[in-house]
Formats: C-alpha cells, sequence, structure tokens
C-alpha cells in the first residue's frame, strides 16, 4: 500500500502536463509550426483526474487543491457582473484556407489566425479555441450540452477567456416547427395565450457544424487535420449581440492558474445531434467540476478536513 502510493506520486511528478486550457499561451507554449500535436498526460477520470491534479505536478498545479478563485463554477446571479456584448470590442479573423484542428488527448483546439478582445483598456491577443463536454459553467445551476472556449492573451500575459454554451440544436426543421404551432394556434388559442414565452429556438452553427464535419478525422490523440475555410462572423456577431458574465477565476486545467478574466455569454450557440454525437464520440468527456464560490475556500481543502474527520472515526469505532 505504502509503496503503491509512493511509486504513484513519483510517477505523477514525472509527468508533464503540456495541454490544457492554456495551451498556446505563456503558460503551456504550442511546439514549433508544423510540429507534432503534444498530447496532454492529465485527464479527466481516476487518479490523473480534477481530483488529483495538484499532485501530478507539484508546486506548479497546487492552485487546483488551493486556490480560492477556481474555475468553472455555477453561474448564479451574484457571482458575476453583466457586460453589454456591444460594449466589448471583439474581432477574429476568418481562416479562408481552413485551421489547423488538433486532438490534445484533453480537448480538440482550432488553432487561430489572429484576434482580439479589447476590454477594461486592455488589449488581448486569440490563440485559440477549444471544446468542453458536457459544459463546465453551470448556466444557473444547468449544464449544456457544450461549452467553448476562445483563449486570449495579453502582452502583459494575462489571459482572458470567451465562453459561450453550446446546445443540441432543435430536432425539427424551423418550416415543421411553425406549421404545427400555427395548428396548435387555432386549435387552442387560449391555451396558446397562456403559456409562457418559447424559448428561442437553437439552430445549428455552421462554424460549429464546419469544424465537427472532419472531427472522426482526429479521433487519435496527437493527430491533426486542416478545417474546411472558417467564417468567423456568425459567432462574433452573436456574441456582440448578447451579454458576458464577467468573474474573474482561473483555469479550468492544470496549472489552474487565477487571475483569468472570464466572459462567459448569454449567447447560445448550437450543434445537430448528428454533430454532437460525433464530436462526443472523440472528445468522450472533459469538464471539470463545479469549484466553490470564488472567495469561498477550496472543496478539496474542506473535503481534506472531512475526510480526516471521518478518518479518526473509523479509527475510534475500531478501537471501542
Ligand atoms: C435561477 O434559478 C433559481 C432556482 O431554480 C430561480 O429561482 C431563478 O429565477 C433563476 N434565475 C434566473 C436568472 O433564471
Ligand atoms: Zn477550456
Amino acid at each position: 500500500m505504502t509503496f503503491t502510493l509512493r511509486a504513484l506520486l513519483v510517477a505523477a511528478s514525472a509527468t508533464r502536463v503540456l495541454a490544457s486550457c492554456a495551451h498556446g499561451t505563456f503558460l503551456r507554449p504550442r511546439a514549433e509550426e508544423g510540429g507534432a500535436v503534444q498530447v496532454g498526460t492529465f485527464g479527466y477520470i481516476g487518479t490523473i483526474g480534477p481530483l488529483n491534479w495538484a499532485a501530478l505536478e507539484t508546486p506548479a498545479n497546487n492552485a487546483c487543491a488551493t486556490g480560492t478563485r477556481q474555475s468553472p463554477i455555477d453561474m448564479v446571479e451574484g457571482v458575476f457582473t453583466v457586460l453589454q456584448g456591444s460594449d466589448v470590442q471583439l474581432t477574429v479573423n476568418d481562416m479562408p484556407a481552413g485551421a489547423e484542428f488538433e486532438n490534445l488527448g484533453t480537448t480538440v483546439e482550432i488553432i487561430t489566425q489572429g484576434g482580439t478582445l479589447n476590454v477594461a483598456d486592455k488589449q488581448f491577443e486569440l490563440q485559440q479555441f477549444h471544446f468542453h463536454l458536457p459544459s463546465e459553467h453551470l448556466d444557473n445551476g444547468t449544464s449544456q450540452a457544450m461549452e467553448m472556449h476562445m483563449v486570449f492573451q495579453s502582452a502583459a500575459q494575462e489571459i482572458a477567456v470567451v465562453g459561450a454554451y453550446i446546445n443540441i440544436a432543435d430536432a425539427a426543421p424551423a418550416a415543421a416547427t411553425k406549421k404545427r404551432s400555427s395548428r396548435i394556434n387555432n386549435n387552442n388559442r387560449r391555451q396558446e395565450a397562456a403559456a409562457p414565452p418559447a424559448a428561442a429556438a437553437i439552430t445549428p452553427t455552421t462554424l460549429l457544424e464546419t469544424i465537427f464535419s472532419v472531427v472522426d478525422q482526429i479521433a487519435t490523440p496527437g493527430t491533426k487535420v486542416t478545417t474546411p475555410p472558417l467564417v468567423m462572423s456568425e459567432v462574433v456577431d452573436l456574441l456582440k449581440a448578447n451579454a458576458f458574465q464577467i468573474y474573474a477565476g482561473s483555469l479550468t486545467t492544470p496549472p489552474c492558474s487565477e487571475g483569468v478574466s472570464w466572459h462567459v455569454s448569454t449567447a447560445r450557440l448550437g450543434v445537430t445531434p448528428a454533430s454532437f454525437t460525433k464530436v462526443r464520440d472523440v472528445i468522450g468527456f472533459n469538464a471539470r467540476y463545479p469549484q466553490n464560490t470564488p472567495g469561498q475556500p477550496n472543496l478539496l481543502m474542506i473535503s481534506a478536513l472531512g475526510s480526516a474527520a471521518a478518518a479518526v472515526a473509523d479509527a475510534a469505532a475500531a478501537a471501542a
């Protein structure tokens, strides 16, 4: 038992964590252009999962276990401030020749070709965007099908992330839905009037459909493919037309560094059920569990106290 634990710790400390939310930033520089895709060695399940990230590389990953402003969080009223999308300067260059799309083992990521975020008198440059499945942030207690993270870095090496929830698009084509609801209106207008306003239909986002059309070609970690041409204005315009929920948090992957400026959009991107299944079969599962309210103790510190108390109680019971 002791030997096993020691062997595990030695193996863990030798581990180099290469891929993360911070891939392409100063924290995790990318390999040289054209180089091999570097696959991450942390994970989401078992002893390489988020309960044990700090032990995988100490002291580099200590914030994962001790930080008090960790991400993701449940986006409930009171933990964020709201900034209108129209007040944020956001540009993302189109990629007319396609983009490099990599499987890092821990996520699938698009290497971008320029983009800026200007907020609070700071300028950030877009490095990449990648996907989590299911969503990492919770929208007022509710997880979403997926979440996209656009990672920006400033000249002073500060990090800002724009997060956008991705929902599964409504299965019924818009025309069929319209026809059905007009029939309901004719048959029962009173019931229709009493019903709460329907949530806006989720339509597939062309950018995501284009990207995920080739995700099956990078099913193996460490592989990459060039996407078809990518037009970014669709998503940028949608983000600007909605609002951002802003809070100061962390990277959601090792080394869990804090001081990350989060901008979680109230917009909804969409994927077709077929694309969702395709990307799910490649990603599997890559969401860190929701962290404590910003400013409150790290859940792992609270958990350690609970475990110690339970062990003392077990020992006392065994001695009795
Ligand atoms: C968030 O959820 C709570 C509890 O379910 C609910 O009372 C509240 O209205 C929700 N807030 C928003 C903004 O939807
Ligand atoms: Zn991420």
